[in-house]
């Protein structure tokens, strides 16, 4: 069996700190810690005195309980802390995968969970998300990949690449597909909160059927990747497996990522939080519509309705990992090749960044083009 890469990571971990402007980030432009504590000073003070312990190894139970707080029906008892959504994806498919398991997923998604299983010797089956339908579900093509054998149907709500956000007919078309085989539904639900045309949060799959686990981050929609914090929600006794692994991989969050992820969900922070992810997004996109809008036929479309990323079609004859790594070298601006989602022919271009970052990184992206064409 040969080891499969996480493609879209290695070639973040290869460029993101050699270009001068990285428009790879599905999140928007990190927070500053001061930013974060603003004038909260005792908040500081607390900071400064605490000591570096290991925090609860499961999450202390006020950011549990915050969490919990976001989704309707879960309790403390319902909610694990992972670093990041990374491992909570990780430890959820060691917990749930058993040798002939088959993972059922979308195609074009972030292939995290998918690379995971194809490195355990899983068989992998993909239902289309269509390009030309706005990126709905191919509700058919969802039906017909379902195998008994499938263990887990694996999806990004909101998505990524795509920034579409399912339709509640398409949820229950996923969780129906689930039941029918007995399936558990992973719903990576990162860029939940991160809405551009909605003041509603996307719903969540927890509550819709049993054998939910549902995973959130403070990396997108809060705008806080590196605290690394992360969670899974799902079935307490589902939970405490996945605590088991938890246990194995990373014992446990940092002291002041739970310390500052506790702070950040409060009921009293958060809401500045997903207003200060929103206000980039909504500023940043339509800089981002503008510019191709100008490039006359040469990108077609579908405008994302969450998350901070666009994922783009470009009508030249040319690899998207070639043209990524060509706008790095010549351009040094780096955007996601489609070829790191499963769909060549397309860029993933983020657009939550100060508007004269975007202007930059659009004028040099329309330089390199225009050698290309
Ligand atoms: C869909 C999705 N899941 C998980 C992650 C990883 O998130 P975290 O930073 O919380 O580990 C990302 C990061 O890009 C993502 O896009």
């Amino acid at each position: 069996m040969t080891f499969t890469a996480f493609d879209l990571e290695y070639t973040q971990s290869l460029w993101e700190q050699k270009v001068d402007i990285n428009l790879t980030e599905s999140g928007v432009h990190p927070m500053r810690l001061d930013e974060l504590l603003g004038e909260d000073k005792h908040k500081l003070a607390e900071m400064l005195a605490t000591e570096i312990n290991y925090p609860h190894v499961n999450g202390n139970p006020q950011l549990r309980e915050n969490i919990a707080r976001l989704y309707d029906g879960a309790k403390v008892e319902n909610v694990l802390v992972t670093v990041g959504a990374a491992e909570a994806n990780n430890i959820i498919m060691q917990t749930l995968m058993r040798p002939g398991d088959e993972l059922l997923t979308q195609i074009p998604t972030y292939k995290q969970v998918w690379g995971i299983a194809l490195n355990n010797d899983h068989k992998v089956n993909a239902f289309r998300l269509q390009a030309d339908s706005g990126w709905a579900l191919d509700v058919d093509d969802l039906n017909a990949r379902l195998m008994p054998k499938t263990r887990v149907i694996a999806v990004v709500n909101p998505n990524n690449p795509t920034g579409y956000i399912m339709t509640g007919e398409e949820m229950d078309a996923i969780v129906n597909a689930a039941d029918r085989v007995g399936a558990w539904i992973l719903a990576d639900e990162v860029y939940r909160g991160a809405e551009r045309l909605q003041e509603e949060e996307t719903q969540s799959f927890f509550g819709r059927y049993d054998k939910v686990l549902a995973v959130g981050s403070m990396s997108k929609a809060y705008g806080l990747p590196g605290l690394r914090v992360g969670w899974v929600v799902g079935p307490p006794d589902m939970v405490d497996d996945i605590w088991r692994r938890h246990e194995y991989t990373t014992i446990t969050a940092s002291m002041f990522g739970d310390l500052l992820a506790t702070y950040a969900l409060s009921p009293e922070v958060r809401p500045r939080l997903v207003k200060r992810t929103r206000d980039y997004i909504r500023n940043g996109f339509p800089i981002l519509e503008a510019w191709i809008n100008r490039q006359e036929g040469m990108f077609s479309f579908t405008p994302p309705q969450a998350s901070a990323v666009s994922f783009v079609r470009y009508h030249m004859d040319i690899n998207s990992t070639e043209l990524m790594e060509k706008l790095c070298r010549d351009a040094s601006v780096f955007v996601g090749a489609g070829d790191s989602f499963g769909m060549d022919h397309h860029l993933r271009i983020a657009f939550g960044q100060d508007k004269a970052v975007l202007e930059d990184a659009f004028s040099r992206i329309e330089s390199t083009f225009k050698t290309l064409s």
